[in-house]
């Protein structure tokens, strides 16, 4: 049905995204690095290649400092700006300070990745220390995991210490019996992380098939009763001494404009999306299963920063979910965020077909994602060289133009 739609509105023919698979190398092609501070550093990891097309342009804008030293931008990008091979990458490094030079950097790729097409991303990361730190975001940015993530600023903090050996980690996923949440407990098994799976005692077999699949355990039960924090906490207990990544992805949509929305339906989804992460970590914190060193990813939503006709509810929660990321990030805590935008799921199946078609098609990739674009995303977060990330929220939605 989608197709023929597209062409009689005259809308653009979608890229193919390409998607790491399994034995893929990480950077697939050549890398063209711009002077700079950590030039030498970036040689290093990503060796340069004679070659007139690229697959990665990567700029070091860390030095800039005034309105005018922005012309260094330009001369470096605009004689390569068609060297790209499709499904490429640009990255700017910047850094944390706050003036005008330094915010131009997003204005600058925000725009790049509506303008390069070809399933191009483009992301600008902000380094308050050494190269080292971010080694692990520009992997997962050059490589064919970020394939819908684009127009997007990472903050990469100071260098700290993983807790766990990458081989002994364990996770907590809610919500994993099916979409989002499956997917991310797939990607963590394929990463070596033993994975408990938890949903609500109605998804019991298919959260048994997820978990059988991964080899990790299912533990249901429902995260909006009363006692379900310490139920969780109890079990988690009798298993195991700590969790090193715990995946609030559990969510729910009761869809209705203000005025016709009923009590129950801003409790349930307040409840599921927000109330319960909450309550969940605060008790697996006072138990010990957690503490400064766990990954806590938080999954949003571009309604919760956009907001969205029919959602108050939702976009309450979700813009919630931010705001609960960021406050724990504050505290010292290793606490991010991602914001899906159009997924294909049975969430977003269940839209009528020409929102369901604009949705699709209002970003810059003009495609729906996959559940295992923001499942990727979280592993990145949850990677072992991710420690120096806290505070981020990243957007999976191939740059849609809602909230840009
Ligand atoms: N699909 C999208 O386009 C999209 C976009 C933005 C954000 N998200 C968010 O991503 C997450 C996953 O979405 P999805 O599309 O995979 O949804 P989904 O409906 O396919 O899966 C959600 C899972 O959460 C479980 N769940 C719901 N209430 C629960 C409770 N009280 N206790 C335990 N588990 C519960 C459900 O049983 C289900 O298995 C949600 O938080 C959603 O809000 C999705």
């Amino acid at each position: 049905m989608g197709r023929p739609l597209v062409k009689r509105l005259g809308l653009p023919d979608p890229p193919q995204l390409k998607r790491w698979r399994e034995g893929d190398p990480i950077v697939p092609g050549p890398v063209l690095i711009s002077d700079g501070p950590h030039a030498a550093a970036l040689r290093q990891l990503y060796p340069a290649a004679d070659a007139d097309r690229f697959h990665a342009l990567i700029f070091d804008g860390t030095q800039l400092s005034t309105p005018e030293s922005l012309r260094e931008l330009y001369d470096f990008f605009h004689p390569v700006a068609r060297s790209l091979t499709p499904n490429g990458r640009v990255i700017v490094l910047g850094t944390t300070e706050v003036n005008a030079a330094q915010q131009a950097l997003d204005g600058f790729v925000r725009s790049v990745g509506k303008e390069f097409g070809r399933g191009t991303t483009a992301q600008l990361v902000r380094l308050s220390s050494s190269l080292e730190a971010a080694r692990s975001t520009l992997d997962f940015l050059l490589s064919a995991k970020s394939a819908y993530v684009s127009g997007q600023t990472i903050a990469v903090g100071p260098p700290r210490e993983s807790y766990s050996e990458p081989a002994g980690r364990v996770a907590l996923v809610t919500g994993a019996a099916r979409g989002i949440g499956a997917e991310i407990a797939r990607v963590f098994a394929r990463e070596g992380v033993h994975v408990i799976c938890l949903d609500v005692p109605a998804a019991g077999q298919d959260l048994a098939r997820v978990a059988n699949q991964v080899r990790g355990e299912a533990l249901q039960l429902d995260l909006t009763s009363a006692d379900a924090p310490s139920r969780l906490a109890t079990q988690l207990k009798s298993r195991r001494d700590r969790l090193d990544i715990v995946v609030h992805n559990a969510g729910i949509t009761r869809d209705k404009t203000l005025a016709k929305m009923d009590p129950a339906q801003w409790d349930a989804v307040l409840g599921v999306n927000l109330i319960a992460p909450i309550r969940v970590t605060e008790t697996l914190l006072a138990q010990g299963l957690i503490d400064n060193g766990t990954r806590i990813i938080g999954v949003a939503s571009i309604a919760g920063i956009a907001g969205n006709r029919g959602q108050t509810n939702y976009a309450a929660s979700k813009a919630g979910v931010i705001g609960w990321v960021r406050s724990l990030a504050a505290q010292g805590f290793v606490a991010n965020a991602v914001a899906p935008g159009f997924i294909e799921t049975a969430m977003t199946a269940k839209m009528p077909l020409f929102v369901r078609e604009a949705g699709r098609r209002m970003n810059s990739m003009s495609q729906g994602g996959l559940p295992v674009d923001v499942a990727e995303t979280v592993a990145w977060f949850a990677a072992p060289g991710s420690a120096s990330l806290s505070g981020n929220v990243v957007r999976v939605c191939g740059q849609m133009l809602l909230g840009a």
